[in-house]
């Protein structure tokens, strides 16, 4: 799948969302603009605990909502039944007067028929981080580029090798995807491997297993266990008779961090290996030389802009800036952020503002 960018709009990187302040209402993928009361009722709903993400997006929007005058209602689907659970969490938002839901979807494609029952409410859809797929019931997705993280992915992984294994000719990898129920999974790929191909064409790159497509790759359910069992066969196949396996493409961080603990229990040489989040314990391995690189996508921005966007609906404007993401059933207005990359060369800089992380990257 290639990013599909239809018909831009006013493109530019902008952190904040500038409004183009004219009240005229706002039709976004759905149809029709709805009044939103100043206290309105504002659902969340996110996907379980897969991510550290996550578990701060929770807390962040409880405090901004509340803050910004408005409701919360935010929920987490269960680990055991996520998919059934959050259909059933999004029905009661809308059954108890929510008139904003904001969704961070456990499945991307399996919520055409409570965003219908929304949109026929009268309820302002605003798809978080993953872009659902297949409804044209979505007034807004906001989340960072995706496909830009995934191009920061597969330079790290490029830039790691040629600094910790400069001397060889060619470099042994293995690719990991997330899960097939999040859209952002081949966005992420596809990033990647928009760098990585060509390596794997000229021969500067070795995918020693040949698992170079998305569905041979996939982590389900974006679970660290599927990550390690994964790298551990992969290491028994290919690469037990002394074959060396310099870098991982890593999703993300939580597998990232399997995928090191795997080839250390095979006792392999620290392969480089990128993430994705930052999340403390993948920050805490990249300033000890373990995991390589991780990508910044600040959740304390990106939960802002959301409840800016709300806001800014709820005054009666529009947000200027959106360019438009085609999810399979419209053309969805889009608010992309800038990830940023991470590796123990910039962390201290990145980091800075970060109350939690910025100690970590102390000598
Ligand atoms: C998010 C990532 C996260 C992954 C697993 C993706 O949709 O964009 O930040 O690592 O889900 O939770």
């Amino acid at each position: 799948m290639k990013k599909k960018l239809l018909g831009a709009i006013a493109l530019s990187a902008v952190a904040g969302l500038v409004l183009a302040g004219c009240g005229t209402g706002r039709d976004g993928g759905g149809d029709g603009a709805e009044e939103i009361s100043e206290d309105a009722r504002i659902g969340v709903a996110l996907p379980d605990r897969t991510s550290e993400n996550w578990v701060l997006a929770g807390d962040l929007f409880v405090d901004g909502l509340e803050e910004a005058g408005f409701e919360p209602d935010v929920q987490y689907a269960g680990s055991n039944n996520p998919v059934q659970d959050q259909q059933q969490q999004i029905e009661a938002m809308i059954q108890n007067g929510a008139e904003v839901i904001v969704i961070g979807a456990a499945d991307t494609a399996q919520l055409s028929t409570q965003l219908q029952t929304a949109k026929d409410a009268g309820i302002t859809v605003i798809s978080y981080d993953r872009l659902i797929e297949n409804s044209e019931n979505i007034d807004y997705y906001i989340a960072f580029d995706n496909y830009e993280v995934g191009v920061l992915q597969g330079t790290a992984l490029l830039e790691g090798l040629e600094e910790r294994f400069g001397d060889e000719d060619t470099w042994n990898i293995e690719l990991f995807s997330g899960s097939p129920d999040d859209s952002n999974a081949p966005v992420f790929f596809d990033g990647a491997m928009s760098v990585l191909q060509p390596k794997i064409d000229d021969g500067t790159l070795n995918v020693v297993s040949g698992q170079t497509d998305i569905a041979a790759t996939a982590t389900q359910g974006w679970l660290a266990e599927n990550a390690q069992e994964r790298m551990d066969n992969l290491i028994q196949g290919n690469y037990s008779s002394g074959t060396e396996v310099h870098g991982v493409l890593s999703p993300n961080d939580t597998l990232a961090r399997a995928i090191l603990a795997s080839a250390s229990d095979a006792g392999l040489e620290t392969p480089v290996v990128t993430g994705q989040d930052s999340e403390v314990e993948s920050v805490r391995s990249i300033m000890a030389g373990d995991q390589y690189s991780t990508i910044s996508k600040d959740t304390r921005l990106l939960v802002a802009d959301t409840i800016e966007l709300v806001s800014t609906l709820q005054a009666g404007d529009e947000p200027a800036e959106t360019e438009a993401l085609d999810n399979g059933a419209a053309d969805i207005p889009s608010i992309l952020l800038d990830p940023v990359i991470v590796t123990q060369e910039n962390a201290a800089e990145v980091y800075a503002d970060d109350p939690n992380l910025a100690p970590l990257t102390e000598d």
